[in-house]
């Protein structure tokens, strides 16, 4: 049984580790990535201008924008590329069986 707030946006078998899509939670746009073989959740959209980091290249933990070039931490949502430098919002990640699920964030 999922905790409160907890809603399922995807499958493990979906995204294999080194892989990354993003999927909707409630009006936000969301990253899942596997990084070698845990699920973590950041804000998709670069806090830099506007672009979707699932178009973006995945290197080990670090994601980057396709935009221009910015880089984030998959695993704290901390900027580790300029012209990145503000912080990404970390879901809440759940796994049961095959199901993510995954907590909005709280502001
Ligand atoms: Fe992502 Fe500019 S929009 S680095």
């Amino acid at each position: 049984m999922a905790d409160a707030g907890f809603i399922k946006v995807a499958q493990v078998s979906e995204i294999r580790p080194g892989e990354m899509i993003a999927v909707e939670v409630g009006s936000e746009q969301v990253l899942l990535v596997n990084v070698d073989g845990t699920i973590h959740a950041i804000d998709d959209i670069c806090s830099h201008a506007y672009a979707s980091l699932s178009e973006g290249d995945l290197r080990g933990d670090e994601v980057e924008c396709p935009l221009h070039g910015g880089a984030f931490s998959c695993v704290t949502g901390a900027p580790t590329n300029p012209p990145a430098n503000e912080s990404l919002r970390v879901y809440s990640v759940q796994i049961e069986g095959d199901d993510i699920l995954v907590a909005p964030p709280i502001d």
